[in-house]
């Protein structure tokens, strides 16, 4: 039996090189061991000897290392052998991260997957707060509780975003300093060694206030995304309440004042300008470009996308929403009106259709994840309203961006499109319903497309006859959906 000394809870580096010398030294898995720090190691454990000079580098799929790299953040006490067996059978077994149905592979994506949400829940709640610190000048301080040992794996994102700030952020078993230049980690806090308010706070709840959308209430949604374990770092959260207790009134108020849409003058001649705009970027400003870790990180980054000119009259980005473990994605066209104004995917008319379909095939849509190939409303001012407008390829290409972030972060089991723009989008090309339709096509080895109809054709259908027959057939589709994920069952 050996034993490999690692420095922290997620040293990666350490676990690479042990695992690396425990493969040259063929050592199965059941005979090696891992401890932390100055832990004491087994009793008749031997330490792992340091790797001999020009031991050959194990092969590995291009997955590994970065799957390895989130399994030992894991809480599991296990995990550093854990990662080692997976490594270990992947020298005989090289397809084994394909075969989903495998044990090791199916622990190793619940891990993964809990790490990734660890991490994201540390982006979106951790606060700073300001200190007057003597050697360090102003210093923003943060208290944080991960449920894994997710700090090193995270903080290299408030280094990128809070590049210009020296900050500190306290967790009970780690503590990650940027001094405005370098990264550094150090031994573990207290929690009354942060800081607890600051001049800061007042403008920051102002803000708060500010964006907090009612229309968007969803308090049991709200509190499963953000346990109460975090509450007490966010001042915020102390807004909640009040905030919650006048949502009603705000949305009625908020319904009152849709925006006020420019006069059609303003408008036209909006619409002669844009003849002359310049041509869209290769590389657009915002948004586009690094691939989010989750797909709260990759709403946050679209709200600010502008590589299309769509984002300029729209109220705003209107993101896919459910959960991110859902075993089907439903593709709309492009936001409505609505939706438009509430920020969710239909929820509007065309929603209705879309949920009555789904209600009488016995889904649940709360389990699935329901978004569109384009984030932004494209329409055309008519009076006081705003009428659809389709959006054209190089939108649809652009934005395709977002929906295969949505794509790999999901991977769900089935992609459903609503209409031809959305089958456009997931394939690659233009495709009829016709041809399509209530078909079962393998994109790839774990997921499928099922193209159907967009509820909207259903409503635009002049007869009464006509409308009944396609939304019997819409529901046979909704049904099909069913019969191959019976996961998003009701109940
Ligand atoms: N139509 C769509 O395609 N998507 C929506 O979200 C609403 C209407």
């Amino acid at each position: 039996m050996f034993d490999a000394r690692l420095a922290f809870p997620a040293d990666f580096e350490g676990w690479r090189t042990a695992a690396r010398t425990a493969l040259t030294l063929r050592l199965p898995p059941e005979e090696l061991s891992f401890t932390i720090g100055d832990e004491a190691a087994g009793l008749f454990a031997e330490p792992l000897p340091a790797p001999p000079a020009n031991a050959p580098q194990p092969t590995v799929p291009k997955a590994f290392p970065d799957l390895a790299r989130k399994l030992v953040c894991h809480a599991d006490e296990d995990r550093f052998v854990f990662a080692y067996r997976l490594l270990w059978r992947l020298q005989s077994e090289r397809k084994l991260l394909e075969i989903a149905a495998d044990k090791d592979v199916l622990r190793a994506t619940e891990m993964e997957k809990a790490v990734r949400r660890d991490s994201h829940k540390m982006k979106a709640f951790v606060r700073f707060r300001e200190i007057e610190d003597g050697e360090l000048g102003r210093h923003s301080v943060a208290w944080f509780e991960p449920f894994h040992h997710t700090v090193e794996l995270t903080a290299p994102f408030f280094a990128r975003r809070f590049a210009g700030m020296i900050w500190t952020i306290l967790t009970p078993e780690r503590t990650a300093h940027w001094n405005g230049e370098e990264l550094s980690f150090l031994p573990g806090a207290t929690r009354d060694m942060a800081p607890s308010d600051d001049d800061m706070e007042v403008l920051w709840l102002t803000y708060y206030a500010s964006i907090f959308n009612p229309a968007r209430l969803k308090v049991k949604a709200m509190t499963a995304e953000m346990p109460k374990k975090y509450w007490a770092n966010m001042p915020e959260t102390a807004l909640v309440k009040p905030l919650i207790a006048g949502a009603e009134a705000a949305t009625r108020r908020m319904l009152e004042t849709r925006p006020t849409l420019p006069s059609l003058h303003s408008e036209k001649l909006k619409e002669r300008r844009a003849v002359t705009l310049p041509r869209m970027e290769k590389t657009p400003e915002v948004g586009l470009g690094q691939s989010p870790d989750s797909i709260a990180e990759a709403r946050d980054q679209a709200a600010d996308c502008r590589a299309c000119p769509l984002w300029e009259p729209a109220t705003q980005t209107v993101f896919g929403k459910g959960p991110e473990d859902a075993p089907v994605i439903f593709v709309g066209e492009q936001p409505g009106d609505q939706e438009d104004i509430a920020g969710e995917p239909f929820v509007g008319p065309a929603g209705k259709v879309f949920d009555q379909a789904l209600a009488a095939a016995g889904i649940d849509r709360s389990q699935a994840y329901v978004t569109n190939a384009v984030k932004h409303f494209k329409f055309e001012p008519r009076g006081k309203r705003r009428i659809h407008a389709k959006p054209n390829m190089s939108e649809i290409k652009v934005c395709r961006w977002w929906l295969d972030q949505e794509r790999r972060l999901i991977a769900p089991k089935l992609i459903v499109a609503l209409g031809a723009t959305a089958a456009q989008a997931v394939l690659g090309k233009t495709v009829t319903i016709k041809a399509t339709r209530s078909k079962l096509i393998d994109l790839d080895e774990t997921t499928r497309l099922l193209v159907t109809v967009h509820p909207s054709y259903i409503l635009r259908l002049p007869d009464e006859a006509a409308k009944e027959r396609e939304t019997k057939a819409f529901r046979a589709d909704m049904a099909l959906v069913l019969e191959t994920v019976p996961e998003l069952a009701v109940g």
